[in-house]
């Protein structure tokens, strides 16, 4: 029996309530999520329990139970309150998946800190894009980071300390702590900071059309839905062992991989290494799996193996299947089936909507290639891309739009409450995608409705990548848009005008390729380089990236004249 049971009747009077009743939380309460995912699960009796299991590229394993999590979760806090950190401030995490990070995510929120999760394989101008919009004060890192964040530091005046998790042979400058988890003395006990429902947890960074990223800031109330919607859709059992592979660098690392496993009191397995289908299926089958939450760019590499690798594996304590970030396409669902005996269920949400808000929960029929039904406790509705007025014609299509509030809508981005406003239009929040709704209810992703890249389930904005590219001292003017992909579904293009002088032969374009992966990341390096005369533009000089997509995809174009007006 699934933890959800019938989705009809859970729809019946639902009420968020439920997941606050499950927790123990009264509106006033305190709540605190590092509190929750660790003390409380020792409070209930399972301070035993295994929490993580962890495995590294080089096969090193690690193991902690609930009560290592309660122990040395304050301890980071009270590391960090040693330091000076006050409640309110921006404390990165810029580490691998090294336990240091899940563990210090929760200590961090312990003592009231503002817990800011970063991709490791961000470079320095991605990393200090985002930690002086933050103004952040600390970041935790590893020994192999230091570099770029030392670097990234001399742009900033807001970091006062650098804490690095595993120095032992580093020189340490000023300004640099080594933190050692496992040899600092235990701090059995630490007064959690009384954060209330609107106290910010978690701030994640998100690319959108115009500008830099964007700070995305939850509150603990999060908890509440990130709790049951674990519960409900990923169907997390007692006995379960369940890996997310996503990176707490996003959002499905930390809604997903980090708070709504461990408020349920699940145990996570999590393999720090790179993708390889024979190494992941190892782990399944070594740790013995249960619940598996994966992305399509994974299943696809997965799918591109083929089933006989799978065969060579026992992967017989998989249960139940869920996937995330991309549309997942029908082909995917069927591999699934035919290779892990059972579907992946898509689930639908985004950094800003803090939980899956539409999906295929357990005991839903699937329709293979759509994203499911709204959640219970989720008003979604297709709203038309003009007026925001929702469409009852099955399959119109319009933007996605959902009814606010729910508990963990994001409540701001850092710095930008124009940005927020603007996502909200006649009492819909619009997620800017783009879906129909067919005569049962089921939704169908169609697109995104901004210039955003989706690279193998990770957003890239072109804005980020344009600002770059325009340091290149060969570059006049440029435009970064999406082109189809594979395996990744889209990965970055640049149109590049040169300045006089420079030719646009294939050295420049490595080099220029070159440039973006060592000041951004691998996934905003463009794939692919074409050099124009010159860029399409509108009236008032912004370039249309948008007729630039619509030409990699091999789409019309459409009415440009309204783009012209711009
Ligand atoms: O375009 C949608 C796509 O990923 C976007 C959200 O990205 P992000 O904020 O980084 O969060 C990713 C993990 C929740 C969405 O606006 N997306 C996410 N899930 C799906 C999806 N596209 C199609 N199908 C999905 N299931």
């Amino acid at each position: 029996m699934s933890n959800i049971g019938s989705y009809e009747e859970r729809l019946q009077g639902f009420d968020w309530s439920i997941a606050e009743r499950e927790l123990g939380y009264r509106a006033g309460d305190v709540i605190n999520i590092g509190y929750h995912c660790s003390d409380r699960i020792c409070d209930l009796g399972h301070g035993g329990k295994l929490a993580l299991l962890w495995e590294d590229h080089q096969g090193r394993e690690k193991s902690f139970t609930f009560d290592d999590l309660r122990v040395l979760s304050n301890t980071i806090a009270a590391f960090l309150v040693r330091l000076g950190v006050q409640p309110g401030e921006r404390v990165c995490l810029f580490m691998d998946r090294v336990p240091e990070l899940y563990i210090g995510f929760l200590g961090v929120l312990k003592m009231g800190g503002i817990v800011q999760p970063l991709f490791s394989a961000f470079r320095e101008d991605s990393l200090a894009t985002r930690l002086k919009d933050a103004a952040t004060s600390v970041v935790i890192t590893q020994r192999k980071h230091l570099p770029v964040v030392r670097r990234t530091r001399e742009q900033l005046s807001s970091v006062r300390q650098i804490v690095v998790v595993d120095s032992e042979g580093a020189q340490l400058k000023a300004g640099e702590v080594a933190l050692d988890l496992e040899g600092e003395p235990r701090v059995e006990a630490f007064e959690v900071f009384p954060s209330t429902a609107e106290t910010p947890s978690v701030l994640h960074y998100t690319s959108g059309t115009t500008g830099q990223p964007k700070g995305a800031q939850h509150v603990h109330y999060s908890l509440i839905a990130q709790y049951l919607t674990t519960k409900w859709v990923l169907d997390l059992q007692s006995d379960d062992i369940y890996w997310c592979n996503a990176d707490p660098g996003w959002v499905t690392g930390t809604s997903y991989g980090i708070i709504g496993p461990w408020a349920n009191g699940a145990t996570q397995a999590v393999l720090d290494a790179g993708f390889s289908a024979p190494r992941w299926y190892a782990f399944l089958q070594k740790y013995r799996v249960t619940v598996w939450y994966s992305a399509p760019t994974a299943i696809r590499l997965l799918m591109r193996e083929g089933t006989e690798l799978v065969r060579n594996y026992d992967l017989s304590a998989l249960r139940h299947l869920a996937s995330v970030g991309e549309p997942l396409n029908a082909e995917a669902v069927l591999w699934s089936k035919e290779a892990f005996g059972r579907p992946f269920h898509d689930t639908y949400w985004q950094t800003e909507t803090g939980c899956i808000v539409v999906t295929n929960v357990p005991g839903l029929p699937i329709k293979p290639g759509s994203m499911g039904k709204p959640f219970p406790g989720i008003t979604a509705a297709v709203v038309d891309l003009k007026t925001s007025e929702p469409l009852d014609t099955p399959g119109s299509v319009g933007l996605i739009g959902i009814k606010p509030p729910w508990p963990s809508l994001i409540r701001g981005y850092w710095n930008n409450p124009t940005g927020y406003a603007n996502k909200f239009k006649n009492g819909w929040y619009l997620t800017g995608d783009r879906a129909s709704k067919d005569g049962d209810g089921y939704f169908w992703f169609v697109g995104r409705d901004d210039d955003v890249i989706n690279t193998g389930g990770h957003l890239v904005g072109p804005f980020e990548i344009e600002s770059a590219l325009l340091e290149h001292p060969a570059v006049a003017e440029s435009a970064a848009v999406a082109t189809p992909d594979p395996t990744n579904m889209e990965v970055v293009k640049a149109f590049v005008a040169l300045k006089a002088g420079h030719d646009g032969n294939e050295d420049l374009e490595l080099e220029i390729m070159n440039f973006i992966r060592k000041r951004l990341s691998p996934l905003a390096m463009p794939q692919k380089i074409e050099f124009v005369a010159s860029l399409p533009k509108t009236r008032s000089g912004k370039i249309m990236r948008r007729v630039l997509r619509a030409q990699e995809f091999g789409e019309p174009v459409g009415d440009i004249s309204t783009m012209m007006d711009d």
